[in-house]
């Protein structure tokens, strides 16, 4: 099966109650650990790559590991760009053969998000590709941009039937409360989503697929274990699994995973590392962090995505 695009998946997943992952992308050992994963539990999957990652490990490099990872498992995937910045970089992609991109719009004045989003859409759609805007801005980390807590807003859901409407976009992420990286809540504050403003949507979008960003739970065993050999990530705190789950039987059909992997991989790395100082071979360290990514998406899916078995 080559690349598919997000519509076939988004349309079970909104019927079916699940989500999908959109698991961020940088190398070789991050995309074999999530698709051993999905192919162990046959499921369908989102492998999205940021501007970063196309920086760091080059579009081609990333796009034959991604076509690769196709023919080893038989797997529906979907290659999206995730949080395209501008259409050059959306045309970039589309060209490049991504079968989805995001193009992100949320830091513009709605009318500007509106027709930088409809001229992506209008080049992606003769193209075959499925695009996924966003209305409503995050807080945290991403691409180096820091959005701080006073700056970011939730998405206002009487704006977003005229958003999609006008634009043609295929899915939408929405702020409900979520943030990028690895602090998305201070101790004591309740990690809570804002589960209303998602129902609020879907009353607007009926059967709409929605997008959750920022969506990682920060699992608390990897930042323990980081802690434990050396490394510093006190008050790291993120979504917490149950929220995730009711938001995955509602109207999101696409769950973003970034800083999970990150931490996965760091906490097995620093692990290695600290029990056997005298190694070098980066095979050796690099196979435990793969395998704890395995680990990490294999339980996403079974108990918080819902979606083994939908491939
Ligand atoms: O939302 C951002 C993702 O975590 C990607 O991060 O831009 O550092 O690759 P990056
Ligand atoms: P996290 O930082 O919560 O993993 O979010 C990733 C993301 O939204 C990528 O677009
Ligand atoms: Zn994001």
């Amino acid at each position: 099966m080559p690349l598919v695009t997000t519509t076939e998946m988004f349309k079970k997943a909104y019927e079916g109650g699940y989500a999908i992952g959109a698991f961020n992308v940088n190398n070789m050992e991050i995309i074999q650990g999530i698709t051993e994963a999905a192919a162990k539990l046959n499921a369908p999957l989102i492998l999205q790559v940021s501007a970063g990652a196309r920086k760091y490990a080059n579009h081609t490099y990333l796009t034959k590991l991604v076509e690769a990872a196709v023919i080893e498992t038989g797997l529906p995937i979907a290659l999206h760009l995730d949080h395209g910045a501008d259409f050059e970089t959306c045309k970039s992609c589309i060209d490049g053969g991504f079968t989805s991109v995001m193009i992100d719009g949320s830091h513009l004045t709605y009318e500007e998000n509106v027709a930088l989003t409809k001229k992506v859409v209008e080049y992606a759609h003769a193209h075959s590709v499925t695009v996924e805007g966003e209305l409503g801005r995050l807080a945290g980390v991403e691409d180096d941009v820091q959005v701080s807590e006073e700056d970011s807003s939730y998405t206002n859901p009487d704006e977003v039937y005229d958003f999609v409407t006008k634009t043609g976009v295929d899915s939408l992420a929405i702020a409900i409360g979520t943030s990028h990286g690895a602090f998305k809540f201070k101790p004591g504050q309740d990690p809570k989503i804002r589960l209303d403003i998602l129902e609020e949507i879907e009353k607007q979008l009926p059967g709409f697929p929605i997008v959750l960003h920022g969506a990682s739970s920060v699992v608390p065993e990897f930042v323990d274990e980081i802690n434990k050999f050396g490394g510093k990530m006190d008050n790291a705190i993120g979504i917490p699994e149950s929220e995730l789950r009711k938001a995955a039987q509602k109207a999101v059909c696409k769950i973003n995973i970034d800083s999970d992997l990150r931490l996965a991989m760091t906490a097995a790395i620093r692990k290695y590392m600290a029990e056997n100082p005298s190694h070098f071979d980066p095979r050796q360290y690099l196979s435990p962090a793969r395998d704890a990514i395995m680990e990490m998406v294999a339980h996403k899916i079974e108990f918080v995505l819902g979606c083994a078995n939908k491939a």
